[in-house]
């Protein structure tokens, strides 16, 4: 009798040993259930699927975490529809559904599929991705359903930011409202494909910040998204277009979310202090504020904010207490037409190039210049593709809008030229010319004094003869002149 307490712990933990080894498994088939305390765990261990509550919060959600870091939940299947007590099931139902099911057996959550597979599985593979297959199709193609179509607030290695074309299916991140309550906030993080793809924080109702247009390699205007640690990725085919990333290196865990603020951030797990270290934020200033700096001007950071009006534009405060970020950029001369002889364009470099509705590839930047030049209407141009040779054309006919100029420290920027009327041309020539005809006159000035000195000296010693030690003297006679007004004027 007196080890019954320590045969029954030791009964219990043999018990949790075989329940935690049963459910080691990464998958579960038609009828089997993952309930409270239930785990699926990838087949290399790097993530795991369960129930948690978030923060504070006493409710229960079903999410995807990294197996390092519990806390870091990549994926929730119920943002909106919380679990109040502990028990939810996760199960697939008998025509094949993956449902996720409350204590009155109601559904909260089916993956909904016009396929039904023969034999069903849910496997949570080793991306962090849950997936219903057909037991014996082990093709990404003809997955049934999977998570990875409906991302939370984390892009993964492998998962997709964008369109599907051929239906509309957008994928996008959605941050969560709190860190006690994973529901979608009203922000998100999306890739706008209306003109050359870009980045876009904000709401349905307004833009909070915008990358750069793709350019080839990468979208401009974010810091740090050319690094080590990752390559993006944009895929652009006959029915899909869409942002993904891959890491460099294999061995470096990260990963892409959006905060509860909106920001971009890029976490790259640290082994030595098993934490996660944010490698860049973006918006990451002021300047990235959509359109902080109103039309036709572009922000800078150096010390402080800085609106800097387009050549042909100048600065009107609206009342006398205006900050350098609410004066607004008015066109100089408002009776001046837009096409007239002699315009030209104004080079601006390490640009975050503004929102763009017109772009071909086949142009090369001579008749993207030729083009717009000729074109009255054009405001601006730029090549589409950077490095190794610039190459394609974007155009702008409307008003420049969110443009800034990048630190030289991050340097995805690019360059942009800018439509400059006559008027400004003509006035920029005149201060050339007038430089170049004063330089001139000094020139010829210098030289006449010159030559008037050395030809007074010269006929000083030509009366003392024609010896080396004259010339010599020559020479020092010329000092003698040129300081004598110093010495004793
Ligand atoms: C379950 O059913 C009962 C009665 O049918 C209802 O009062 C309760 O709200 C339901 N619970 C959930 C979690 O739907
Ligand atoms: C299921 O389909 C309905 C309508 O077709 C849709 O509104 C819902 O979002 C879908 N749910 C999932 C999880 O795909
Ligand atoms: C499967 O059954 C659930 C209800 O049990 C239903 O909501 C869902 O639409 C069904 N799916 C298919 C593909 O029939
Ligand atoms: C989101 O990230 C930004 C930048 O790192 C930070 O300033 C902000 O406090 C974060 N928001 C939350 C809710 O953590
Ligand atoms: C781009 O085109 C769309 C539709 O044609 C228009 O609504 C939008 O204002 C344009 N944007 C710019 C910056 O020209
Ligand atoms: C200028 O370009 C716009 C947009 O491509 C076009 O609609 C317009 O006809 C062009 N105008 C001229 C004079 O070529």
């Amino acid at each position: 009798m007196k080890y019954l307490p320590l045969f029954t712990l030791f009964c219990s933990f043999i018990l949790l040993l075989i329940t935690e080894l049963s459910f080691a498994a990464d998958m579960i088939t038609h009828k089997q259930f993952i309930r409270e305390g239930d785990k699926l765990v990838s087949s290399s261990r790097s993530f795991e699927l369960g129930f948690f509550s978030p923060g504070n919060s006493n409710s229960r959600y079903l999410g995807i975490w990294y197996k390092i870091s519990p806390e870091t939940v990549v994926w929730v299947a119920n943002r909106k529809d919380p679990i109040p007590d502990r028990l939810g099931a996760l199960t697939i139902s008998d025509n094949g559904s993956l449902v996720l099911i409350n204590k009155n057996k109601s559904i909260i959550l089916s993956s909904n599929s016009s396929k039904v597979p023969e034999n069903p599985v849910a496997q949570l593979l080793d991306s962090g991705n849950l997936v219903l297959r057909d037991s014996n199709d082990m093709s990404p193609e003809s997955y049934i359903w999977q998570s990875f179509d409906y991302p939370s607030d984390t892009l993964l290695e492998g998962m997709k930011l964008g369109w599907n074309l051929k239906t509309g299916f957008e994928r996008r991140l959605t941050p969560w409202k709190s860190e006690d309550d994973p529901s979608p906030g009203e922000s998100s993080l999306r890739l706008d494909i209306r003109g050359v793809p870009q980045l876009v924080i904000g709401t349905p109702s307004r833009k909070w910040a915008r990358s750069g247009p793709w350019n080839g390699l990468q979208f401009g205007g974010i810091p740090l998204m050319n690094n080590k640690i990752f390559k993006p990725i944009l895929v652009q085919k006959e029915d899909e277009l869409y942002y993904a990333w891959e890491p460099f290196d294999d061995t470096v865990i990260t990963r892409l979310s959006l905060n509860s603020s909106g920001h971009m951030q890029r976490h790259v797990w640290d082994e030595r202090i098993r934490e996660w270290s944010i490698v860049f934020s973006w918006p990451y200033d002021k300047c990235d504020n959509y359109a902080q700096c109103g039309a036709n001007a572009y922000c800078r950071t150096s010390k402080t904010l800085e609106c800097i009006c387009l050549k042909g534009f100048e600065s009107k405060s609206q009342d006398e207490w205006d900050t350098p970020d609410t004066v607004k950029c008015v066109k100089k001369s408002p009776i001046e037409s837009d096409c007239q002889n002699g315009e030209g364009f104004q080079k601006l470099s390490r640009m975050k190039l503004p929102d763009v509705n017109w772009s071909n590839q086949n142009m090369n930047t001579k008749e993207c210049y030729a083009e717009c030049l000729k074109n009255c209407s054009c405001r601006a141009y730029a090549a589409l593709i950077e490095g190794g040779g610039s190459s394609g054309c974007m155009m702008w006919f409307t008003d420049l809008v969110d443009m800034k100029q990048c630190s030289k420290r991050f340097t995805w920027g690019q360059d942009i030229f800018i439509r400059v009327p006559a008027s400004e041309l003509a006035k920029e020539l005149n201060k050339k010319k007038r430089i170049k005809i004063f330089v001139s006159v000094s020139t010829v000035c210098g030289i006449l004094i010159l030559g008037f000195v050395f030809w007074n000296v010269w006929k000083k010693t030509k009366n003392r003869g024609n010896t080396f030690i004259s010339s010599c003297s020559f020479f020092v006679d010329a000092m003698k002149f040129i300081w004598q007004p110093l010495y004793f004027g």
